[in-house]
């Protein structure tokens, strides 16, 4: 990974507009910024925006070759046969002091992460547990595993996160827990929802997957809550392939976990005396080794995500019918998991979300469509049907949850919501700008392109 400093720093709107000629991105004045010139889309024929290879991801060196054959010679592959000395016990101690907690324990997912969580906090049948719907289906999974029931709080759509307006009008007598996912690295706003757990005596369990590095007034994403969730899956900002982590500042929930990830066994060992049940959810000693490498880089990678993500946001913004998501103000640290953005159909004659998706990739832009509406999903009536929740809930909530289970701000956002992975987001200033000059092109001649479907 070739990281250049001066590629990154910041660009004001009046540098950035003055590079334009002064003139809106679409005016197609000459400038020394390319993007500014809008050529003519690929889709219609013309040359991609962007034709060189995008930053690999994941990154390894001989950090994570080296610390992979010393776990593979040591015959120490299980975390409790390495005990202390282990790489998955110092990539606890490491998190624990990233995210700013007293207490990390390692899982070997994000899934295995939110599981341990809501073990550890005594959440199950009868109980219910309010969720974004705009999230990864893990979220979603992890409440259904301890067979409580999932409540769809709407999106505030500008941000893309679990609207705090929308919260209370969801909490019942049955209500455990609040569980707000930092979806893209976007911290969702704390101060509301600690707020309201606090007034309605609910546990704050935070998805942070996505939420490496992200921080809410100064404080990680991760350590506001009863517990943090964190997945170091493939394409996470550090990762081992598979794997995750759950902080706390609390030793009742750590111990919990820990057990609990453990089959039940005491906290340090196969044999201890069993305490509760559980599960296998333990990371391994070559994904702890990955995870010890990854770390040496997290901050430099972090940093770069934050001013290209920075720029790419300025740039978007002078496009019409672009908007970058917004972060609340208590947001100090984005973990640019993602960066998202939303593009105004009727600024785009009327484009669809496939259309422009088609049309950014045909310019070399490998942009996603990102999640669909997970309320609305068909295993929603699966679990709403199946024998347990048949058994668990009475018939009356069942019939009153499909009633309420609407949420209409995001069924609007999904539609013109849209992604790029944060590995793009390693690239250089010109890879940024090679962005906003597709992003410009598709809206210039966004009648052509819906002319020519
Ligand atoms: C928001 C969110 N929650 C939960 C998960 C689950 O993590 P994992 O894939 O490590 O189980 C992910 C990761 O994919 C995620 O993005």
């Amino acid at each position: 990974m070739n990281i250049q400093p001066n590629d990154f720093a910041p660009v004001s709107r009046r540098t950035f507009l003055q590079a334009a000629g002064g003139a809106s991105v679409g005016g197609g004045i000459a400038s020394k910024l390319a993007f500014a010139t809008v050529g003519k889309p690929a889709v219609l024929g013309g040359t991609p925006a962007h034709s060189a290879p995008w930053p690999a991801w994941p990154v390894s060196d001989h950090q994570e070759a080296n610390g992979l054959v010393k776990v593979l010679q040591s015959g120490a592959w299980y975390r409790f046969r390495a005990g202390d000395a282990g790489t998955v016990a110092a990539f606890e101690r490491q998190w624990a002091a990233e995210v700013g907690t007293p207490y990390c324990q390692a899982t070997s997912s994000g899934t295995a992460a939110l599981v341990c969580a809501l073990a550890a906090l005594d959440i199950g049948p009868g109980d219910e547990v309010l969720v974004p719907p705009y999230t990864f289906i893990a979220t979603v999974n992890s409440v259904l595993a301890h067979h409580a029931l999932p409540v769809f709080v709407d999106s505030d759509p500008a941000t893309g996160l679990m609207d705090p307006k929308r919260i209370e009008e969801r909490i019942n007598p049955d209500t455990r827990a609040i569980l707000p996912v930092h979806i893209a690295g976007a911290p969702c706003d704390m101060d509301r929802i600690l707020t309201i757990g606090q007034k309605h005596g609910l546990h704050v369990v935070e998805d942070a997957c996505q939420a490496h590095t992200a921080a809410w007034r100064g404080k990680r994403a991760g350590s506001l809550g009863d517990a943090g969730c964190f997945s170091f899956q493939n394409s996470k900002n550090n990762t081992s392939g598979e794997g995750g982590a759950l902080t706390t500042s609390s030793r009742h929930v750590f111990g919990q976990a820990r057990v609990f990830h453990n089959n039940g066994n005491g906290e340090d060992s196969d044999d201890g005396g069993r305490t509760s049940n559980g599960l296998n959810l333990r990371l391994t000693e070559f994904q702890g080794a990955l995870l010890l490498a990854q770390l040496t880089r997290n901050e430099t990678f972090a940093r770069q995500r934050e001013a290209q993500g920075a720029y790419l946001n300025q740039l978007l913004q002078e496009i019409p019918g672009v908007h970058p998501k917004e972060t609340y103000p208590g947001t100090t640290r984005h973990g640019y998991h993602l960066f998202m953005f939303d593009f105004d159909p009727d600024q785009f004659a009327g484009m669809t979300k496939s259309r422009f998706l088609t049309a950014l990739n045909a310019e070399g832009i490998p942009a996603r469509g990102g999640y669909g509406a997970l309320n609305k999903q068909s295993f929603v009536e699966q679990f709403l049907n199946s024998r347990g929740f048949q058994r668990v809930y009475s018939p009356k909530r069942l019939r009153e949850y499909r009633e309420e289970n609407h949420c209409p701000a995001n069924d609007g956002m999904v539609s013109s919501t849209c992604w790029l992975m944060q590995n793009i987001l390693l690239g250089t200033r010109g890879d940024i700008e090679a962005i906003a000059e597709a992003v410009a092109r598709i809206q210039k001649f966004a009648g052509e392109i819906v002319r020519a479907a």
